[in-house]
């Protein structure tokens, strides 16, 4: 009956879908969101939980301190406002990273900012880190449920900082959302806030880091472009180990437009995710799992257990994704979770652990 009700709930959603993609992007998103934030909290969550959650030891990770039942999370700009923890858990997401979350809260850029390029199942956008900022978010974490898996919180330079204030901008954010942030993830690698992907650089790291650092932050990861030049990225990672930081994601979205994308809406400003960035995310995972001891956090395109498989032998700990789920709809933690567990026995792999940088 379980497998039975797991297709019902995937052919819904593929029912739904033309539905949804009917609607301009973000409206679609704010459907999904309203949807879910609904049915949250109910007999609907359980009976979600019950179908979708894939219970085996073999997926649990240990990273930089937390527990996570499954190696499968949701990436930053999805539940920007700590809205969804719990019914994304009860889709079998083993973590989610809410935010991007700034220190002031703020508009974004001007709608429309969010395009499906649904020939290359990709999706292109400028939201410009639209949210409640720090202190709201970090009331509504500390006032709802427990989730039931770890939450880390993406934090992300305000508009209205200048670059040179960026330490304590940060480290305001970080201070609103310390006690109920199970990691800090510091995004200095979002395209579409102006000069925000120059803090990559290494100064700014250090200066940045080192705030949060003197502040207690821990476990503390940085979030990096897939734009950054290799040795761009031999910095950063340099600043990651003299600041003993905890582990580094990659990667956020690029604006880089591969040859090859069909859809017209290509030609939007902002920051490419989906299929077209998978290949070159799993490489920048590979490209920093060689160079460093921490764990990495790998991100871009993954829509399958072969690609979240991936990224796991390239060097993941960790997998996150959030335009798979646009194209895949809510079985998709569930889908790759079983897949892996096959994987895994078809390679002759203990556990996810143990899979982990195979391929390096
Ligand atoms: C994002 N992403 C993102 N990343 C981040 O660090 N902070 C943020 O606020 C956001 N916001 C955001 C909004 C939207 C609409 C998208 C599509 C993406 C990037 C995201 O976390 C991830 O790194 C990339 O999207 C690549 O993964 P996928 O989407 O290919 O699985």
């Amino acid at each position: 009956r379980a497998a039975r009700e797991k297709i019902v709930i995937r052919s819904a959603y593929r029912a739904l879908r033309p539905a949804l993609f009917s609607l301009p992007a973000e409206t679609a998103h704010r459907t999904v969101h309203r949807a879910l934030a609904t049915v949250q909290h109910t007999p609907v969550e359980t009976l979600l939980r019950d179908r979708l959650v894939v219970d085996d030891d073999r997926l649990a990770v240990d990273a930089f301190g937390q527990s996570f039942a499954n190696p499968i999370g949701v990436a930053a700009g999805f539940d920007k406002n700590a809205e969804l923890p719990s019914v994304l858990g009860a889709l079998g997401f083993g973590h989610v990273e809410v935010g991007g979350v700034t220190a002031h809260a703020q508009p974004g850029n001007p709608r429309p900012r969010m395009f499906r390029l649904v020939e290359d199942r990709a999706i292109v956008n400028r939201m410009g880190l639209n949210n409640e900022g720090a202190d709201a978010v970090g009331e509504r974490l500390r006032t709802s449920p427990d989730p039931g898996i770890p939450v880390g919180v993406n934090v992300a330079l305000s508009e209205a900082t200048d670059a040179a204030d960026a330490p304590a901008d940060y480290r305001y954010t970080y201070e609103r959302v310390a006690d109920v942030a199970d990691y800090l993830a510091v995004n200095v690698s979002c395209p579409n806030s102006e000069g925000m992907r120059e803090l990559q650089n290494r100064d700014s790291l250090e200066a940045i880091l080192g705030e949060l650092v003197d502040a207690g932050a821990e476990p503390l990861l940085v979030k990096l472009s897939p734009d950054l030049p290799g040795p761009a990225i031999e910095d950063a990672l340099a600043v990651v180990d003299d600041f003993g930081l905890d582990g580094v994601i990659a990667t956020n979205t690029t604006t880089d437009r591969p040859s090859g994308l069909q859809s017209p809406k290509r030609a939007e400003k902002g920051g490419l995710s989906g299929k077209p960035i998978e290949e070159g995310a799993t490489e920048m995972v590979r490209f920093v799992a060689e160079r460093t001891d921490v764990p990495v956090v790998g991100v871009g395109g993954v829509s399958d257990a072969a690609g979240a498989y991936a990224k796991i032998r390239a060097g993941a700990s960790l997998v996150q994704l959030y335009t798979g789920l646009v194209y895949e709809g809510p079985t998709l933690a569930r889908d790759i979770n079983e897949g892996l567990l096959e994987l895994l026995e078809r390679d002759g792999f203990a556990d996810v652990e143990e899979a982990v940088g195979a391929d390096l």
